[in-house]
């Protein structure tokens, strides 16, 4: 029997340490340790799982990248985001708050890859629950124009599911071993990893220890034996991935889920992946039968406006690198109380306060007898600063009451001295606009230097400070 030691561990940032700490001396946080029990693995022999478990070191010109196709899923927005399909032997981490849809996602994904014998393992769901979401999700088994694909539908079972997809629910990785040793998957989805345990090690499911320990034997098998494998993680009150830290640095991608679940929307972001870009993101919609990809952001956004509102602008942003115009609303009213009150959903309060204070030394906005509110249409959270000059300017327009046409939009940073200033990819924005049909868009005037403006339709208005929009906009 091997000896059980006793460690502690950070529960932000997984630092070990032989006693108990108050200050983690690798993260800084206070009062973060906790006690696990570690039984040593009784044989010292780490399991492989390949065949020739000798590497040998090769000069990297001759390594050859030409065999490692990947995997595409049939999920357009989810492949864009991993950077064109699955990499052969890639661990991959999906975290998100719960109920966000990170089970929907994975097993829709699933069941719509083609050709491809897959097995999801579920520590929190019994098979009889996983059917019953999967027949839910049995409607998004379509083409775009809602008519099912011929080759999918002789693919399917009776069911109208994928005939390769196999579930069990499992939460010790040794019996997962033996499952995928029985199955031999072509893709593993571990759904959360939080429940899944290791018998080398004596701590409870979801402690530091196994949590590390079970995502290194899921890597050891993701490169050993050339297999995917796609991890869910939960996400902890303050928004990181529960668990340490070392989790991150272990997968090749983390994804995150996100979204406000009063709406449909839902994000996928990718916040590091070995094999692709981070700045792009999915865009989602949920609904009864599963999620729906949002192919088109903005038109989807936009549409539901009415003319001669005051109070709206409509900004230029860009999640990532993809265009997506998003309406702001303000509501600006004479404040009852002492206090102004003020709110901003999906937009930071502080920056709202200064945008606030610049509008009142410049453009005579009287701040301290006005409530303010500020609201994101349809949920969405933004945080790239060309959202500025729409903010702004929706203030304004509800200030005077004078409505800013549907045809307008907005793209700029606004400074501390009320200067409207550049932003990044400016030729992207405008190239966008243009073809969703607006006649104006408001750009700062070190945008516009650069630019060739033949190339666009649209009519780019310049300016330099926050004045000279208000001046074009309600003089
Ligand atoms: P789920 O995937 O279980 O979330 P997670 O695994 O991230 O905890 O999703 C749960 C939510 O999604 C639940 O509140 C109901 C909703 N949902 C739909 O709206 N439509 C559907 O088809 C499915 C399967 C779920
Ligand atoms: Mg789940």
């Amino acid at each position: 029997m091997a000896k059980a030691k006793t460690y502690f561990f950070c529960s932000n940032c997984g630092y070990q340490s032989s006693s108990w700490l108050g200050k983690c001396p690798e993260c800084g946080k206070w009062n973060t340790f906790s006690e696990e029990v570690i039984q040593a693995a009784t044989s010292s022999k780490a399991k492989t799982y390949s065949q020739s478990n000798v590497s040998k070191p090769k000069l990297i010109h001759e390594v050859s990248t030409s065999e490692t196709k990947r995997i595409p899923t049939l999920c357009g927005e989810f492949d864009r985001v991993l950077g064109g399909g699955i990499v052969p032997g890639s661990l991959l981490l999906l975290g998100g708050e719960p109920g966000i849809g990170k089970s929907t996602l994975l097993l829709q994904t699933a069941l719509s890859i083609p050709n491809c014998k897959i097995l999801y393992v579920s520590g929190e769901e019994s098979e009889q629950q996983i059917k019953m979401r999967a027949d839910r999700l049995n409607g998004e088994r379509r083409t775009k124009n809602g008519e099912w694909r011929e080759s999918e539908r002789d693919r399917q079972g009776a069911n109208g599911f994928s005939t390769d997809c196999y579930v069990v629910s499992e939460t010790v990785t040794q019996r997962i071993m033996e499952h995928v040793e029985a199955i031999k998957p072509d893709l593993l989805i571990v759904d959360s990893i939080q429940t899944i345990c290791t018998e080398t090690i004596d701590s409870s499911a979801g402690s530091i220890s196994q949590i590390r320990e079970c995502t290194t034997e899921f890597q050891r098998y993701a490169k050993e034996s050339g297999v995917p494998v796609l991890l869910v993680g939960h996400i902890t009150k303050d928004g990181n991935l529960a668990g340490p830290k070392v989790m991150e640095h272990i997968v090749d991608c983390v994804l995150q889920f996100e979204g406000d679940r009063n709406y449909g929307y839902r994000l996928l972001r990718s916040l590091k992946n070995r094999f692709g870009s981070t700045a792009e993101i999915g865009i989602f919609e949920m609904h009864g039968d599963g999620l729906r990809e949002v192919a088109n952001p903005s038109e989807f956004l936009l549409s539901q406006r009415d003319e001669n509102l005051s109070g709206c602008a409509i900004a230029a942003t860009l999640e990532g690198v993809r265009p997506m115009f998003i309406e702001v609303q303000s509501l600006v009213s004479t404040a009852v109380y002492g206090t102004p009150q003020r709110n901003a959903n999906g937009f930071d309060f502080r920056r709202l306060s200064m945008l606030l204070a610049v509008l009142e030394k410049r453009c005579g906005f009287k701040l301290g007898a006005k409530d303010v509110f500020l609201n994101i249409a349809g949920g969405i959270r933004v945080s790239d600063p060309a959202i500025d000059l729409a903010v702004a300017c929706s203030i304004l327009s509800s200030n005077v009451d004078i409505p800013i046409s549907p045809r307008y939009c907005f793209a700029a940073e606004m400074g501390l001295s009320g200067e409207v200033r550049s932003v990044g990819r400016v030729e992207h924005r405008i190239a966008e606009a243009d073809r969703l049909g607006f006649e104006k868009i408001f750009v700062s005037k070190y945008n516009a230097r650069s630019l060739n403006k033949k190339r666009f339709g649209i009519d780019i208005v310049e300016v330099s400070v926050i004045e000279d929009a208000f001046r074009a906009l309600f003089a």
